[in-house]
């Protein structure tokens, strides 16, 4: 066997679904979703986001498996090798860069929120987020009052909460000055994210079945019981002020769900839609496709997809829907004017780590709950971030011959030189927007119309279908190939115009006036442009080994 070529498999069927459906849940279900969802027509949103879901995510899904399958079997577990073995031409190879760039910089910033989750459990287990415990967060409150009284104003307790929250969040993530989060003060949230990333690469070192597959077995079913937990507490909050009626769970969930018809005429509501439904599902980030190349000839792939996928959406509309904004809106949400509202929930950062820490604090047995929940998203958040190393640890192995501990120090090597500079460039969260946007948002889209056309015009449907039913437990409906063939791409190709029409002059201006953006586009094309140069050099590896055969027949 030649140099590099895998012999990892999943162990089961169950490990694998676990897996995928441990890399689709995420940061994404609990806290982007329902702020997508409140801002984009609440109930209504669901009616895009379900075609979104049937017309993209599904049908994205099984062409990953299927082509991650189709390259495993032929020696490949990288997108570079697998575009390769599918789209027999010399520059195929190269459409692989994406697949690892996306992964790979997203892990840059996701770890560093998976850490600010964990950083948030360990200040719930020492009460400093808790009001009345005398730790950090009554001090910042006290602070907030003594600014106002020195202006001669003076705040609510509920306003100055707010302001001793919002600044919580500030200091532990240097939001107000570039380079704070390594200043000396921060040592200890400095070793959570020291401790955050290394967790990560134990996983990885240990590899698909030891590492990956046996955390999610665990992590999978405890992120459940937690949430579920969590989800229980809040739905049993009735109406904690009987003095404010109209601040109930039931008009919590009215916040969310109450559908608005209008924003269905918005294209910025099917935007939403589709990109939340590819954030969430992990398609086309370059990680099914790497996952399901460690499948083996005779399992199935078509109801293990589907199985993921279903996993997914429980966790994102059955517990995230529920939990976080119609508790936010109890607490918080609900006592505030409609512009307010709306600037937290439309970032989730603000109703993930300032409003629902308020929330936690005003609630019985808050404390414990509160650590529940930001543990619940530290797991939930490790299970995607190592999906997002695989890749790459996958590319360096057969790509050079590295053993397994040289590819993961090159990857930590690379990964960690990603998450200083978004640690460094903290002020406004500018660097971690501009991989998020550019990155987890824009190429995501172009990954996905590349992967769309791969499977429907060089894989081919027919073909596509016989590997995809390989092993399979249940069938594809023959409808969907054409789908994959045409619709998809068009919808796509459709979507990512108005994407751009809608976000890219805002952008521009912002690399033309901000130069941490700038900087942050540069670190971008610095970790694509290394990329090609590997890849580059590992084609010319496998070609002369034969592993490549561009442009020959297809056996
Ligand atoms: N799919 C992962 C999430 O939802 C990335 O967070």
């Amino acid at each position: 066997m030649p140099e590099g070529r895998s012999t990892e498999r999943w162990g089961s069927r169950i490990g694998v679904i676990l897996a995928v459906a441990g890399s689709a849940v995420g940061l994404g279900n609990f806290l982007r979703f329902p702020g997508q969802a409140a801002q984009n027509g609440g109930g209504a949103f669901m009616l895009p986001y379900f075609i979104s879901l049937l017309v993209l995510g599904i049908p994205l899904c099984w062409a990953e498996w299927t082509m991650g399958r189709y390259g495993g079997l032929r020696g490949f577990n990288s997108a570079p090798g697998i575009y390769a073995t599918i789209w027999r031409n010399p520059i195929s190879k190269y459409f692989g860069s994406i697949a690892l760039l996306l992964p790979l910089v997203i892990y840059m910033y996701y770890v560093l929120i998976e850490a600010w989750c964990l950083g948030y459990a360990v200040n719930y287990l020492t009460g400093d987020l808790m009001i009345g415990s005398g730790g950090t967060v009554d001090t910042l409150i006290e602070t907030a009052h003594a600014e106002a009284a020195k202006t001669g104003t003076s705040l609510t307790d509920a306003e100055a909460a707010s302001a001793g929250f919002g600044q919580f969040f500030g200091n532990f993530v240097g939001a107000n000055q570039d380079g704070f989060a390594l200043g000396g003060k921060n040592a200890p949230w400095l070793l959570v994210l020291a401790a955050t990333f290394v967790f990560n690469f134990i996983l990885i070192y240990r590899g698909v079945n030891k590492g990956i597959e046996m955390f999610c077995r665990f992590a999978m079913p405890a992120m459940a019981v937690l949430a579920i937990i969590v989800l229980i507490r809040v739905l049993t909050l009735g109406t904690p002020d009987p003095a404010r009626p109209e601040l109930s769970v039931v008009n919590g969930l009215g916040y969310m769900w109450n559908p608005d018809a209008k924003a269905l005429w918005n294209p910025q509501t099917w935007l939403a839609a589709s990109g939340q439904i590819f954030f969430s599902l992990s398609v086309g980030f370059g990680i099914i496709i790497n996952y399901a190349s460690y499948l083996r000839e005779k399992d199935d792939v078509v109801l293990s997809g589907l199985t993921s996928s279903s996993m997914n959406e429980f966790f994102e509309v059955c517990l995230g829907g529920l939990i976080t904004l119609p508790a936010a809106f109890i607490f918080v949400l609900g006592t505030l004017s409609p512009e307010a509202r709306e600037g937290i929930v439309q970032s989730g950062f603000s109703l993930g780590f300032k409003a629902l820490p308020h929330v936690f604090a005003n609630m019985w047995g808050g404390q414990l709950f509160g650590f529940l929940w930001f543990f619940m998203l530290f797991i939930a958040a490790i299970t995607s971030s190592v999906s997002m190393l695989q890749p790459v640890i996958a590319f360096f192995e057969e790509g050079f011959g590295l053993k397994r501990h040289s590819a993961a120090a090159l990857l930590g090597l690379i990964s960690a030189l990603g998450t200083g500079f978004v640690l460094y460039f903290s002020k406004d969260l500018i660097a971690l927007d501009t991989f998020d946007f550019w990155v987890g948002t824009f190429l995501i889209f172009v990954l996905a119309m590349f992967q769309a056309l791969l499977y429907g015009w060089a894989l081919g449907i027919k073909r596509g279908e016989e590997a995809a039913h390989q092993g399979a437990h249940i069938r594809i409906p023959r409808f969907v190939q054409y789908m994959l063939k045409y619709v998809v791409p068009v919808y796509l190709i459709a979507i990512f115009v108005a994407f751009c029409w809608q976000n890219l002059p805002d952008r521009m201006e912002q690399i033309a006036n901000d130069s941490v953006a700038v900087a942050s586009m540069l670190f971008i094309l610095t970790v694509l442009a290394f990329l090609l140069l590997l890849i580059h050099i590992a084609g010319r590896r496998w070609k002369a080994e034969g592993r490549l055969d561009e442009g020959g027949p297809r056996p």
